[in-house]
C-alpha cells in the first residue's frame, strides 16, 4: 500500500491536467474491476458490475497547482492559483510542469515588508531561463504546474507527501476494489477531475452514473496541532464520518447507514465538522433530483501544503470501511429524506 501511495501522490495532476495520474490509477485498478472508462470531463470510472442498486464511491485525482499567465522580459513567470493555494506556503517551493520542467517560487523582496506574507501577485516562478526568448522555448502561457515534494515515512505510521489530498483516497478506493470480492450492489469507483476548482468532475460523473447512494472519500483537517483548527478530529484515531462542511449537510439516513457499516467492520470513526472547504459529496447531493450522499474523511495535517501528513492506520481503516459499505445491500436500507 505504501508503494501505491508513493506512486499516486508523486504523480503530476493539477485540475484539468489529470491524464498522467489517471493512467496510473487505471493501470492499478483495472485487474480488479469489470470495466474502466473515462467520461467526457476526464473522470475515471471503474465499474464492478452487480445486480443490485447503484453505489458510487468517489475520490478526486486532481491536486492544487498554479497556471502561468505572463512571461516577463527577463523570463520570470507570473501565475494564478489553481484551487486553494496559500501564499504563506507557496514561497520558496518548487513547482513542476507536465513535462517535468521544474521552477522555484520567488518574491518581489523590495515591496514586501520583512515578516509579512506577500500575496501571490507579488510572487513569480523562476525556471532558470536567461531571458524571455529562452523561457518561451521552455514554457507557454496556460501551462500548469503542481507543487512538488517527495514522499517520506516519518515513523512507521506517519506518511508525508504533496497531494495526499486526495490521492490517499484514490489509494483507499483502489485498495478497496482489490479487497472487495463480492457485493450485493452495482459498484462504481470514480476518480474525479477538477474537484479543487469546484467539485466539477463529481457533478458530471454522478449525473451520468445516477447512483442510489454516493460516498466521497477525501481528506479533512485535524485539531491536534498547536493552536490548530477547532475540531474534534485527530490523526491516527480512525477515519472520520463527515457531518457537515461548506458543501454539504449529510442527512441522518446516510450517516446512520455509514455508521452501521463502520460498526459491522469494528471500526471506530471520528465525527467531523469541517469549517472550511467542500468535497465531491457536496456536488453528488445536489445532482439530479438530489442523491443521498456522504463522505469518509481521512484525517490529514497541513492540507494544501507539500507536507500533507496522514497516519497509515486511518488509511487502512478507511479501506475496510469502504469495503464494509460495499458489502451492505443498499437496496435494503432507506436513506430517508433527512
Ligand atoms: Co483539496
Ligand atoms: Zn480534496
Amino acid at each position: 500500500m505504501k508503494q501505491t501511495a508513493k506512486k499516486f501522490t508523486q504523480a503530476y495532476g493539477p485540475s484539468g491536467n489529470e491524464e498522467q495520474i489517471r493512467n496510473i490509477i487505471a493501470k492499478e485498478i483495472k485487474p480488479y474491476v469489470d470495466r474502466v472508462y473515462t467520461d467526457n470531463l476526464g473522470s475515471l470510472i471503474a465499474h464492478k458490475k452487480g445486480a443490485g442498486k447503484k453505489l458510487l464511491f468517489a475520490a478526486h485525482m486532481d491536486e492544487i497547482g498554479v497556471i502561468v499567465n505572463h512571461i516577463d522580459d527577463k523570463g520570470f513567470l507570473r501565475f494564478s492559483p489553481v484551487g486553494g493555494v496559500y501564499p504563506i506556503i507557496s514561497l520558496g517551493q518548487r513547482v513542476q510542469f507536465k513535462d517535468g520542467l521544474v521552477g522555484v517560487v520567488g518574491v518581489e523582496f523590495k515591496d514586501v515588508p520583512r515578516g509579512q506574507v506577500p500575496p501571490l501577485s507579488k510572487m513569480f516562478i523562476d525556471i532558470g531561463a536567461k531571458g524571455k526568448k529562452q523561457a518561451e522555448k521552455m514554457i507557454s502561457i496556460g501551462d500548469m504546474a503542481c507543487f512538488t515534494h517527495e514522499f517520506i515515512e516519518l515513523s512507521p505510521d506517519r506518511w508525508v507527501s504533496k497531494a495526499m489530498d486526495d490521492r490517499i483516497s484514490c489509494v483507499t478506493l483502489t485498495e478497496a476494489a482489490k479487497k472487495l470480492k463480492k457485493s450485493p450492489n452495482d459498484v462504481y469507483f470514480v476518480f474525479t477531475v477538477q474537484e479543487e476548482v469546484g467539485l466539477r468532475g463529481s457533478k458530471t460523473s454522478t449525473y451520468s452514473v445516477n447512483p442510489d447512494l454516493g460516498i466521497a472519500v477525501d481528506v479533512t483537517g485535524t485539531g491536534d496541532t498547536p493552536k490548530g483548527y477547532t475540531m474534534a478530529v485527530e490523526l491516527g484515531k480512525g477515519p472520520a464520518l463527515k457531518m457537515m462542511d461548506h458543501s454539504i449537510v449529510v442527512t441522518e439516513g446516510v450517516k446512520n447507514f455509514m455508521k452501521k457499516a463502520a460498526d459491522k467492520a469494528k471500526i471506530s470513526v471520528q465525527p467531523e465538522i469541517l469549517q472550511f472547504g467542500g468535497t465531491d459529496a457536496g456536488a453528488m447531493q445536489v445532482t439530479r433530483g438530489g442523491i443521498p450522499a456522504g463522505c469518509i474523511s481521512i484525517p490529514t495535517r497541513y492540507i494544501h501544503s507539500p507536507g500533507e501528513m496522514i497516519d497509515r492506520n486511518d488509511l487502512e481503516k478507511a479501506v475496510q470501511w469502504v469495503v464494509s459499505i460495499a458489502q451492505m445491500d443498499i437496496g435494503k436500507h432507506g436513506f430517508g429524506n433527512n
